[in-house]
């Protein structure tokens, strides 16, 4: 087994799952502005190490998405974040692009960038600890998008940046987002994420990335926030794993979802749907934002120093998922 194989599958195996806590500061900033805490750094660092000093950490959440701000901080006891997050049983790693801009050509789409001067950077993440990074493309549908020109550069950013990485000894989460915002159908959803998708892999083989060594982490075929059709949890099961099982090589070893705006017992239920149906040989887990983070953040709002009960809060929604990544979860065992 590769060592990058055996990473993805550290990271992945036994029903852990990701958590995502690489917000960018701006993002981050609009999280705390909800629940009206001041955006300092040192705010964003106390929620984040409550986080990742919780128990659930080691039996629940096989790796952490960083931020660039996060990785190079320091706890309260002087620790580095990669050195915690290690110690908890857990696997650092950090998000890598430097965010989605309009798309020349297409300026209504966006195209993710960072490439330039990344090789240095990914050194620098490296000897920092991560052993893992991540790269988002975004794509919206509507009549005549995502256009064949966003399609199609970001799925070569994507593979230009997963080379990188894989020559830099990390593995690097493929992330084509297409996005749950707007009216499209779940048919809409499915053809466009399809598509999506196979141009993503044609391109990682152009560029030689050792699929084995890898970690997909797409959206679940679900209709547009604003369409009238909704389809039930069952079907979103169904067509999310046809998609994946037509489109993604069997190489992968595992798909990490991400949860897009669905709620957190939405993004729980819907796994563990996948998972109780899953007839594919890839590990299907989370690596949800989100859905992982949104009632710690509320609770912890309310008392920035209340450690205990934030973590209790966040173990509660890992062990959800973790249950729902081995298709065991069920609605009676939420509080
Ligand atoms: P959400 O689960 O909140 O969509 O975030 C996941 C993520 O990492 C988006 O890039």
């Amino acid at each position: 087994m590769s060592e990058l194989n055996n990473i993805a599958l550290k990271i992945l195996n036994n029903g852990k799952g990701i958590l995502a806590a690489d917000e960018s500061t701006g993002t981050m900033t609009k999280r705390l502005d909800s629940v009206k805490v001041p955006s300092t750094p040192q705010n964003r660092l106390l929620f984040r190490e409550i986080l990742f000093s919780a128990s659930s950490m080691s039996e629940c959440i096989g790796g952490v998405i960083l931020y660039d701000e996060t990785i190079k901080q320091e706890t309260s006891k002087k620790e580095n974040i990669p050195e915690l997050i290690s110690k908890m049983g857990s696997i650092p790693g950090i998000k890598v692009d430097t965010g989605a801009k309009n798309l020349a050509g297409s300026p209504n789409e966006k195209i993710t960038e960072g490439l330039d001067g990344l090789r240095e950077r990914l050194k620098e993440y490296h000897k920092l600890g991560a052993k893992f990074t991540k790269w988002r493309g975004v794509y919206s549908i509507s009549k005549n998008y995502p256009s064949k020109l966003c399609v199609h550069s970001n799925a070569h950013a994507l593979a230009r940046y997963s080379a990188l990485v894989q020559e830099c000894e990390m593995v690097p989460i493929v992330e084509p987002e297409v996005l749950m915002d707007g009216e499209h159908s779940a048919k809409d959803c499915y053809e466009k994420t399809s598509e999506v998708i196979k141009k993503c892999f044609e391109e990682l083989i152009l560029h030689k990335v050792d699929l084995k060594g890898i970690i997909l982490k797409p959206n679940m075929i679900i209709t547009g926030n604003k369409s009238k059709d909704k389809i039930s949890n069952e079907e979103i099961a169904k067509l999310t794993l046809q998609c994946l099982k037509n489109a993604v090589p069997s190489e992968v070893p595992g798909i990490a979802f991400l949860s897009g705006g669905q709620s957190e017992i939405e993004a729980t239920e819907n796994l563990n749907l996948i998972n109780k149906h899953n007839n594919t040989n890839f590990i299907m887990s989370y690596s949800y934002g989100r859905a992982l983070q949104q009632s710690a953040l509320k609770y912890w709002s309310k008392n920035i120093q209340n450690i205990e009960g934030t973590q209790k809060v966040f173990n509660h929604r890992a062990k959800m998922n973790t249950l729902a990544a081995k298709g065991k979860w069920s609605k009676e065992l939420e509080i």
